[in-house]
């Protein structure tokens, strides 16, 4: 694949920094994708400012317009299939992808979580983290399948808790780690370097860009 030529859909409910970071590595040449359209389930989210800043296209779907989850999810995907997206990032999008949507988009959905998966999945995930008493704790970027992260790891980030910590002190180291790792991953199956076997992702040498 030509440099540039993979495609991604963002999607986004809140500040956007993730999706920042891969704007500034696709800047910065050390990501070779596009990003083809953001999308949000949130009309006023900072991450539609940050794309439409860039030039890059934004799209918000109003979750009220729709019947219910799955029609909501049907036109999240019509919009990705009208741009041929190889790849949706998940990047601080708040809302659970249904069956049929992960179901279509098999593979070619990944998402980046404030925490070392599969301790302290779904919300509040840092406070989760300090509540528990670890150590340490992180960001992991998994593949999206059918149960609340859980799908198949491909890049993690551990990083020390303090005993000072709160949840923002926490979630702002954890954040510097995200922008790493997430747009790291992304570059890895751009260059198609990831092989999937029993739930496990290994990593290959660089075979096609
Ligand atoms: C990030 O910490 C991301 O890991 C988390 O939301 C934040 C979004 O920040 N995602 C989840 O908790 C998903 N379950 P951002 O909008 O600044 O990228």
């Amino acid at each position: 694949m030509t440099s540039g030529n993979f495609k991604i859909g963002v999607l986004v409910s809140g500040r956007g920094t993730n999706l920042q970071a891969i704007i500034d590595t696709i800047e910065n040449g050390e990501l070779n994708a596009r990003i083809a359209v953001v999308l949000s389930n949130k009309k006023d989210a900072l991450a539609l400012e940050r794309a439409r800043k860039k030039g890059i296209e934004t799209v918000f779907l109003d979750p009220r317009q729709y019947a219910g989850k799955k029609e909501f999810d049907r036109a999240l995907a019509r919009e990705l299939e009208a741009r041929q997206v190889d790849l949706v990032c998940l990047a601080g999008y708040m809302r659970i992808l249904g069956p049929e949507f992960i179901r279509k988009f098999e593979g070619k959905v990944i998402n980046i979580h404030p925490s070392l998966l599969p301790a302290f999945p779904g919300l509040d995930v840092q406070q989760q983290a300090l509540d528990y008493g670890v150590k340490f704790s992180g960001c992991t970027v998994h593949f999206v399948n059918e149960e609340v992260d859980a799908g198949p790891v491909i890049l993690q980030a551990v990083v020390p808790v303090h005993p000072s910590d709160n949840a923002e002190t926490l979630a702002e180291r954890i954040l510097i780690q995200e922008h790493l790792i997430y747009p790291r991953a992304i570059q890895m199956i751009v260059e198609n370097r990831l092989h999937i076997e029993n739930r496990k992702v290994s990593y290959k040498e660089s075979v096609s860009q």
